[in-house]
């Protein structure tokens, strides 16, 4: 067990209640490194389907000496997360990389379909992740392969992962948060849905809702303020006790003319890619040379043109982006 060290707390304290200006004092406080632009599902609603031709040319996964280039980048950070539009256990050296960011201090976390537990659950364990978010976002299997796609067997597969995973581990690390695309369809089966979190003795479950990749105006698919039925039984599914703890979605109000509030994570998370590229944001944004390069701009990418345009937006009350109306984060 090692502590974070002096720097990393002050950074951590300024990120949480520093004040907040269009030019961040902070460092990012949590990195995500986009590891890798392979996957081995095709879930309909990702962002890979609707930007397809950015995953065609599949670059080389991230490699041990480039995810250690960027974290020297930010050395405050105290938390390193493994994600991004790919999977990120289909990534040969992500042990690797776990290891090395483990000594620093910082807080390891993956996002993962789970379609690769079982054949790498001994490096998972021997990891220490601070938390493994899974992400399921169906109930049975024919419905994981119509959405998510897959063969027949990958949702049993899934299922066999997480069960041997909640077996293996020391007691209460990582936690394992199970995480589903709550999407208006689905909606009606979230009492399945937990029951399902509590039996594969999930220490939280996330529901999301959705992001319209494919249209920012759509609001088919999304829990939206004015659904009489989502918010009479959301209030009602909330009084009940369960054994899992419950993220519930945040609603989305249609046709929102100002943030209700500025997008937090803007101050303190930055998303980087194989070739430095960096995330417009957490959410809805991809990953894009136009946001800014680690590598060509330094550490100073952080507070370049296009974050400081961003974050001033939000300080100012105003949308910049079309993707941000829909977003769960700045909804009253
Ligand atoms: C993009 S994935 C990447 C990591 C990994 N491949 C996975 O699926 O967990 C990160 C998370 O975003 C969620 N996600 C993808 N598309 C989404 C959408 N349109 N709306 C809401 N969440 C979405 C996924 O379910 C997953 O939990
Ligand atoms: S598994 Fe993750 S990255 Fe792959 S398509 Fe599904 S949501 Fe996207
Ligand atoms: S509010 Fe906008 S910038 Fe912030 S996470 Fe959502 S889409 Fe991204």
């Amino acid at each position: 067990m090692r502590f974070f060290s002096f720097a990393q707390l002050t950074n951590y304290f300024l990120a949480k209640w520093g004040s907040q200006s269009y030019e961040c004092k902070n460092e990012p406080n949590q990195i995500c490194l986009y590891v890798t632009d392979r996957c081995t599902l095709s879930c309909k609603w990702c962002l890979r389907q609707s930007e397809p031709e950015k995953y065609i040319h599949q670059r080389s996964d991230m490699s041990f000496q480039l995810a250690q280039r960027i974290l020297e980048y930010y050395p405050k950070a105290t938390h390193l997360s493994l994600a991004g539009f790919g999977e990120p256990l289909m990534v040969d050296d992500l042990f690797k990389i776990t290891a090395e960011f483990k000594k620093r201090p910082m807080k390891v976390s993956i996002v993962t379909n789970g379609t690769l537990l079982l054949e790498r659950i001994n490096d998972i364990l021997h990891a220490e992740f601070h938390s493994i978010f899974i992400s399921i976002n169906s109930l049975d299997a024919i419905d994981y392969k119509l959405v998510c796609g897959g063969n027949k067997d990958t949702f049993s597969n899934v299922l066999k992962g997480i069960h041997l995973l909640t077996e293996k581990r020391r007691s209460t690390r990582p936690s394992i948060d199970l995480g589903f695309v709550l999407t208006r369809d689905l909606f009606y089966r979230t009492p399945e849905i937990i029951k399902f979190a509590e039996e594969m003795n999930a220490s939280r479950l996330y529901l999301h809702n959705l992001i319209p990749h494919h249209n920012y105006k759509d609001y088919t698919g999304i829990l939206t303020t004015d659904d009489e039925e989502v918010v009479t039984k959301l209030s009602e599914w909330k009084r009940v006790k369960y054994k899992v703890q419950v993220c519930w979605p945040k609603l989305v109000q249609k046709g929102l003319e100002k943030p209700a509030r500025i997008c937090k994570p803007l101050w303190n998370w930055l998303g980087v890619d194989i070739e430095g590229n960096t995330a417009g944001c957490h959410r809805a944004m991809g990953i894009s040379r136009e946001y800014g390069n680690l590598f060509q701009e330094g550490k100073q990418v952080w507070n370049n043109a296009f974050r400081k345009k961003l974050r001033m937006c939000f300080l100012k009350n105003e949308f910049m982006f079309d993707c941000c109306k829909t977003c769960v984060e700045i909804q009253p």
